[in-house]
């Protein structure tokens, strides 16, 4: 219950790309719970966010929702500067919104891969530039979180695409973490192997077998839950986090060790 934890959040603002996917509402509720105000940015229509925004709600923090295109720039600018206005600018910037598209690089069309870099690496370097920027500008101190992969440094030949673009992410995440250091903006990326939700889940439902797959080639036998990967949003987020940057928190239970 919201009430039974402490409000170690209270005062900040998180701004949440693919804040309605599984594991964007982990990480709201995660940080709403503790006392953060968020606003969520996702292609859905807004009525599709009501009853979640309430939840949020409950826990006595403002909860608002934008349409936005993360993957278009000015859309971007517009959902920034509508959180300043209605719930103050945003001090936690999680870049977690991503499509995938099972294809290899013979069967993707050139559109399907346009598109999938514009969402995935595109639509973080666009939240970190305008979101950071305004931190830089109002000389203050925040943290951002990229929603990254295993798929970075494992290759994924069945969905190279995203296998591409969290590379990308990755060295992004590394150069805005340098840059923004000096002004006190730390930046990580949190790596998840098999999630049991969101995009796997989508996979997974129309391949039940593939799930039972994945679960038994991770070393520790399980797959990830969205609050899991919610709670290390949390960590790298807090107040007292002062010195981790720059680096890539590994959740795959194991996977890219190789087989156990
Ligand atoms: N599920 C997994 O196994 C897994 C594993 C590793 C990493 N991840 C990463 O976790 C993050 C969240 O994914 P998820 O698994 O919760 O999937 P999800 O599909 O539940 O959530 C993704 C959300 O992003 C939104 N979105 C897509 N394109 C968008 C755009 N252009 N603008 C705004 N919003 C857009 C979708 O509408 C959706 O709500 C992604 O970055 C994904 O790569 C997931």
């Amino acid at each position: 219950m919201a009430s039974s934890i402490e409000k170690p959040f209270s005062g900040r603002t998180a701004v949440i790309s693919g804040g309605l996917g599984d594991i964007g509402r982990a990480i709201a509720r995660a940080l709403a719970e503790r006392g953060a105000s968020v606003s969520l940015g996702d292609l859905q229509p807004e009525s599709e966010a009501t009853e979640f925004l309430q939840s949020l709600q409950m826990c006595g923090v403002n909860a608002i929702y934008y349409t936005v295109d993360a993957s278009k720039a000015d859309q971007v600018r517009n959902w920034i500067d509508d959180c300043e206005k209605r719930i103050g600018a945003p001090d936690i910037i999680i870049a977690n919104a991503a499509t995938v598209t099972l294809a290899t690089l013979q069967e993707l069309t050139v559109e399907q891969w346009d598109a999938e870099l514009r969402v995935n690496l595109n639509g973080p370097f666009y939240l970190g530039k305008i979101a950071a920027g305004k931190l830089v500008a109002g000389k203050r101190q925040g943290h951002m979180v990229v929603i990254g992969s295993w798929a970075a440094h494992v290759v994924h030949a069945h969905i190279p695409a995203y296998s591409v673009s969290k590379a990308g992410l990755r060295m992004l995440a590394q150069c805005l973490a340098l840059e923004l250091a000096p002004h006190g903006i730390l930046v990580n990326e949190i790596a998840p192997g098999y999630v049991d939700a969101g995009l796997s889940a989508k996979i997974w439902a129309t391949n039940p077998e593939l799930r039972e797959q994945a679960a038994s080639k991770v070393p520790v036998r399980r797959l990830i839950s969205p609050d899991e990967v919610a709670a290390e949003v949390v960590h790298l987020c807090r107040r007292e986090n002062r010195h981790i940057t720059g680096t890539t928190l590994l959740m795959d239970g194991g996977l890219s060790l190789g087989e156990a």
